[in-house]
């Protein structure tokens, strides 16, 4: 077995090879296993996103016949070496994914846990807890609110939800990144808002979502220390959910994190979550 360095060129064989590819990334770094015969065995790349820099996302697949020959460790080992810098690989991975079994073979471990967190709005236990949410003053739907107002309250709250565990570069970049996602893609009769006075303490941002499917929605008070966070972070999903049942959503799927401060204490108080745990594995490439 040969490894080489990749890059754009080998597209092609990757694809030949019968490996999925990402053809819209922009692998940093890249490289590529050859077996004897010249036949392309398996890839690894990786690159540091513009938004969160503290690791980089890797990707690494090996063609079933080369499986478990230590191809995929050398491939993460030769990867190590062709970093610019010293920051950690990481990726993220649901529990039911075999290759969780080889990641933490090569020491992976969480740096954050989505456990499930999805209400499941055909359940009448469910039903009933949300209603019994507590309701407050100054609830408001998406459509009150303006595009910059919904912008900067969603960059502000993803800012410090991501603070301790995958700091962002600033928060102008995660309005570059996010403005265009919340002006055309959020779903603003179902997202709800806490506001008082002009100020937004808490949300549920909804993202368009197929009919039928899980409502996507992200949520948490837009700053950590938001007075009275707990309360105003429930009326909103009491809101949301209310409404979304109403129109024959089965259910709300928060994008959300174990670390989340407000939302997951919330959500574990329902009788009922369900859904895969995702984990964001990190590790250091093997040594030699
Ligand atoms: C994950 C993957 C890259 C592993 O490649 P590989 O060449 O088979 O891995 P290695 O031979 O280096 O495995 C090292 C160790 O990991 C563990 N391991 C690897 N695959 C495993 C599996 N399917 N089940 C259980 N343990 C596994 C074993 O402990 C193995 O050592 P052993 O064979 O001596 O028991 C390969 O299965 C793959 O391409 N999967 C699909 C893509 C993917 O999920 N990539 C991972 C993240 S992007």
């Amino acid at each position: 077995m040969h490894i080489r360095p990749g890059g754009y060129d080998d597209i092609r064989g990757i694809l030949d090879a019968g490996l999925r590819i990402n053809s819209r990334i922009k692998p940093e770094h890249m490289v590529v296993a050859e077996a004897e015969d010249g036949r392309l065995a398996g890839f690894a790349y990786c690159f540091l996103s513009g938004l969160h820099r503290s690791r980089y996302w890797a990707t690494i697949r090996v063609c079933e016949p080369y499986r478990r020959s230590g191809l995929g460790t050398d491939l993460i080992k030769e990867l190590g070496k062709v970093r610019d810098e010293a920051k950690p690989f990481y990726v993220k991975m649901r529990e039911d994914n075999p290759s969780l079994h080889w990641i933490r073979a090569i020491g992976a471990t969480p740096f954050q846990v989505c456990p499930p967190m999805n209400l499941d709005l055909t359940d009448a236990a469910t039903l009933e807890w949300v209603a019994a949410l507590p309701a407050r003053a100054g609830v408001v739907a998406g459509t009150a609110l303006s595009d910059d107002q919904l912008i900067h309250a969603f960059s502000q709250m993803y800012e410090w939800v991501h603070a301790e565990w995958s700091p962002v570069t600033s928060r102008a970049d995660v309005e570059r990144v996010y403005a265009e996602e919340v002006r055309l893609d959020l779903n603003r009769e179902l997202s709800h808002f806490a506001v008082d006075g002009d100020t937004v303490v808490a949300g549920v941002f909804i993202f368009r979502t197929p009919a039928g499917e899980a409502l996507d929605a992200v949520a948490e008070t837009i700053t950590r220390d938001a007075p009275d966070g707990d309360a105003a972070l429930a009326a909103c999903v009491r809101a949301t959910a209310v409404l979304a049942a109403e129109r024959g959503w089965p259910a709300l799927a928060f994008d959300g994190h174990r670390d989340d401060p407000h939302l997951y204490p919330l959500l574990t108080r329902a009788p009922k979550l369900v859904g895969d745990t995702l984990y964001y594995m990190e590790y250091e490439p093997p040594a030699d």
